[in-house]
């Protein structure tokens, strides 16, 4: 069974294993997997301290969830409370990756899923979700959980051009 979970010490071990497994494909370098063992209390307390940001031109405030399988970590969800410019441009309210080792099984599709329902909780009735063009899984991920496409456009530095959808939430 799958579901999200706000990050917790109980999942502290896979947390870890899954992060490394997607460091080693060049992702979420910015997780310190060292420091995060050795104190990972200090991680925990960076999450919660997200939600709880003002909002400014620069930052708005963010909730991360876990997806669990059984009892393993298999991936995250950030959901940003409200938008800014660069977030309305690009960014959008939702973020999700699949540890590499439980990718094609339909947990991109769940992920979603779950973040739509803790989003309409915060009180959104509607969602930005952007994806790089060539991302098949993702783009399919979004359509499937009722994305329309706005626009396609280009980003600054950027080799790939971003989808941007909205979903409507029931
Ligand atoms: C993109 C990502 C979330 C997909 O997760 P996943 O659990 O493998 O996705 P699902 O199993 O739900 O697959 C959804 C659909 O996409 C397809 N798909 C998944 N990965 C794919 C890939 N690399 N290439 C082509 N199609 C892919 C699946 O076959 C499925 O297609 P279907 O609807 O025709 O059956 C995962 O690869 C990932 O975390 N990538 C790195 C981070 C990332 O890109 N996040 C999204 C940022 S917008």
């Amino acid at each position: 069974m799958l579901f999200l979970v706000e990050p917790s010490l109980t999942y502290k071990d896979s947390f870890i294993a899954g992060t490394r497994e997607s460091q080693a494909e060049g992702l979420e370098l910015f997780f310190n997997l060292d420091k995060i063992s050795k104190d990972f209390e200090a991680l925990l307390q960076l999450f919660d301290a997200n939600k709880r940001v003002k909002t400014t031109p620069d930052r708005v405030p963010m909730s991360d969830f876990w997806l669990i399988d059984g009892d393993e970590y298999a991936g995250r969800l950030s959901l940003r409370h409200t938008l800014n410019d660069a977030l309305l441009l690009w960014g959008g309210h939702i973020g999700y990756q699949i540890r590499p080792s439980k990718r094609r099984r339909g947990y991109g599709k769940e992920i979603l899923r779950l973040g739509l329902i803790k989003a309409k909780e915060l009180g959104l009735n509607r969602v930005l979700v952007t994806c790089d063009e060539d991302n098949t899984g993702s783009l399919k991920i979004i359509e499937y959980n009722g994305g329309k496409l706005e626009n396609i456009i280009e980003v600054k530095d950027s080799p790939v051009r971003k989808m941007r959808y909205w979903i409507d939430i029931p």
